[in-house]
């Protein structure tokens, strides 16, 4: 009689991959990232870290977000959070392109980086030619004592624990937290975001950890649309607003770890371009979390459908009017649409693994890909 002692198999938590560990840790790490950064009584954001006091907050004339990859696509919903609370106006840029596009900043320009790993060639070269030029950088990095950390004016650490899987799932839900509690404290420094408001947004943010728990019980059906789907050539997310943010997101990571070619698409530009790729059974994943543009969203994907598509639809339970277009609904719980990709992106994280797995990829280690790309 003899006990093996598998070591991976115990770091991986019973997990068969750290990717699917790692996506089933969100609602702890989405919690760790607010612990002790919202004030009992909902009603303020406490980032001593920051450094900036009111009068700092005040000041800022523009934010330059620079990030790669995923990290890349939660700048895009830090943005519409950021503009949306402190109607502070702000670019998102992709690091390698930003560091060489002389970008025009200001006295009171602020650049946030975005880096999981904190050790990114290409956003740390973009750090330090910003910080020669006596521009302000706030650093948001999971990883305590990084390259970013050290480098940067001041630093917020997401919670979300060692990542191992390259694909990055935690990391970017994390992130997003990260960008939320900034746009709130920002825009009660600023007077542009109501308390009341705030206290909303705050209590919405509380909740999340549950809301993702509840996500992840949509994992059986993913499951069983990524095993039908997963011999398919081409898949299109489409989404409008923060949305089509996510949808870049869910591309990224069904390209990354499947092979399946994806493409995003705002949901109103799919027929100025690509639409005539949209042919029988194709699958487009469309995600309709935002109340506000459902109309619109809705009429793309009749569009689609009308070309043939298999459309697999996103949207807040209560939606069953989506049943009426779609082949297939996956219902979220309903929350402030601008928290929704933290909702909205765990199911096509799930359709990304369980594809690769249904084709037999190597999930953790994706050919052609590194974890942290420290080569420019
Ligand atoms: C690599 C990883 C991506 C990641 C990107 C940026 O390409 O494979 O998952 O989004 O780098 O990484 P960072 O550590 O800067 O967030």
């Amino acid at each position: 009689y003899h006990v093996t002692w598998d070591a991976v198999s115990a770091e991986r938590g019973g997990y068969p991959h750290f990717m699917l560990k790692e996506i089933h840790e969100q609602p702890r790490a989405v919690r760790d990232t607010l612990r002790g950064r919202v004030s009992d009584d909902l009603s303020r954001v406490e980032l001593p870290e920051l450094g900036l006091e009111d009068e700092d907050i005040q000041a800022i004339d523009r934010i330059h977000i620079v990030a790669c990859g995923t990290s890349w696509h939660a700048g895009l919903v830090g943005k519409a959070a950021i503009e949306a609370f402190a109607r502070i106006p702000v670019n998102v840029e992709i690091a390698s392109e930003y560091r060489y596009s002389d970008p025009i900043v200001t006295d009171n320009t602020l650049v946030i980086t975005i880096t999981q790993s904190g050790e990114t060639a290409d956003t740390l070269a973009a750090m330090r030619e910003m910080k020669k030029r006596g521009v302000r950088v706030v650093a948001i990095t999971n990883v305590v004592g990084s390259s970013a950390a050290r480098e940067a004016d001041s630093t917020i650490i997401t919670w979300a624990g060692p990542e191992i899987a390259v694909a990055s799932t935690k990391a970017y839900t994390t992130q997003l937290v990260a960008l939320y509690l900034l746009a709130v404290r920002f825009g009660l420094s600023r007077g542009t975001l109501a308390e009341e408001k705030a206290r909303e947004v705050l209590a919405a943010l509380d909740d999340l950890p549950q809301v993702v728990e509840q996500v992840l019980d949509t994992a059986p059906q993913i499951e069983s649309f990524a095993k039908r789907y997963k011999d398919a050539h081409d898949t299109f997310f489409i989404g409008r607003g923060i949305d089509y943010a996510v949808s870049l997101e869910g591309a990224l990571k069904l390209k990354e770890i499947s092979y399946i070619h994806a493409e995003a698409y705002a949901a109103g530009e799919l027929k100025h371009g690509t639409l005539a790729l949209i042919t029988d059974g194709v699958p487009v994943i469309a995600l309709a979390m935002q109340p506000e543009l459902y109309e619109k969203t809705l009429s793309n994907i009749v569009e689609v459908k009308a070309r043939g598509a298999f459309v697999l639809g996103l949207t807040w339970v209560g939606n069953e009017d989506l049943e009426k277009t779609v082949d297939e609904v996956i219902y979220l719980p309903k929350t402030m649409p601008l928290l929704a990709p933290v909702a909205a992106v765990i199911p096509l994280q799930l359709l990304a693994y369980y594809a690769a797995v249904a084709r037999g990829n190597d999930v953790d280690k994706p050919r052609n890909l590194a974890k942290s790309v420290t080569v420019e």
